[in-house]
């Protein structure tokens, strides 16, 4: 969800591989918005990103500067296909030509091992842009396949929290119904070709939109009571835990309990706009 709002966020991407905090991020990563003014060049990015321990960034595009910038760092890239460019790559070599030009180009020296196809497609309501997705998806992975680079680079896709028509309790999470028949497809892509479903999760927007009823300690991370899951009886800290829970819980509900959750996106304010 770039915008211009998104310069006062501090935007994280966490890649959870167990139960508790501690433990449960694997590794950090951080998302480098470009729609901002006064930007760092990418040669200056490179010891903020080290500074904060991530090893993982996410592009919303896949700009040369810093693709080429990042060459020898170790640090793992997610690149981003925009959402212009998404019906042109039904056409297999259009979607050829997009990956030798953007990630091809840029491996092994910088190591991206992921591309996202549009962001937050579904949630605007967008037929043209919603049957896109799919095609397109497949579209790169077939180009990726075809330059044998498919093992060493997955396809996704990152949604808005907004796709769930429930989220609350984290055991009754479901997908709003009139997405189901097109997010069901994705899922198998997903499980097919081994690629993370992904989520932008904001608890900052749940406060933001329901301020009396949701407290501030529960979205951020401070010590609260907490909520008690009434079916599943599990006791969530966080909003962030539960909001993750309800996407598992949609999953398994169209039967995709096994396909693993990243979140792309999440963050709060730093600074009043
Ligand atoms: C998209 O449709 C859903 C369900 O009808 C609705 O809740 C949501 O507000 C719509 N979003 C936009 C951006 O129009």
């Amino acid at each position: 969800m770039e915008h211009s709002r998104f310069y006062y966020y501090v935007s994280a991407i966490l890649f959870i591989s167990g139960l508790f905090f501690p433990d449960m991020v694997g590794s950090i990563g951080i998302n480098y918005g470009q729609i901002a003014n006064n930007l760092p060049t990418p040669d200056n990015v490179i010891p903020l990103v080290k500074s904060i321990g991530a090893t993982k960034v996410k592009l919303y595009d896949a700009d040369p500067r810093v693709l080429k910038a990042f060459a020898n760092t170790g640090v793992e890239f997610i690149v981003g296909l925009g959402n212009e460019y998404l019906s042109k790559m039904r056409d297999p070599d259009k979607a050829q030509v997009w990956v030798k030009a953007n990630v091809q180009a840029y491996l092994p020296a910088t190591k991206i091992t992921c591309i996202t196809i549009g962001n937050e497609i579904l949630s605007f309501n967008d037929s043209s842009l919603t049957d896109n997705l799919l095609p397109a998806m497949q579209g790169i992975h077939t180009a990726l396949v075809n330059l044998g680079l498919d093992k060493q680079v997955s396809v996704t896709t990152a949604h808005s929290l907004s796709v769930l028509e429930v989220s609350y309790p984290p055991s009754a999470g479901s997908f709003r119904k009139d997405l189901v028949g097109c997010i069901t497809p994705i899922l198998n892509f997903h499980a097919k070709t081994n690629s993370p479903f992904l989520i932008n999760a904001y608890p900052f927007f749940a406060f933001k939109s329901n301020p009396k009823q949701v407290s501030l300690d529960f979205v951020l991370f401070q010590p609260n009571q907490g909520v008690v899951d009434p079916k599943s009886n599990f006791h969530y800290d966080n909003m962030l835990f539960a909001q993750i829970d309800a996407v598992y819980s949609a999953l398994a509900s169209l039967g995709y309990s096994k396909l693993p959750v990243h979140i792309s996106e999440t963050g709060w304010p730093s600074k009043r706009g």
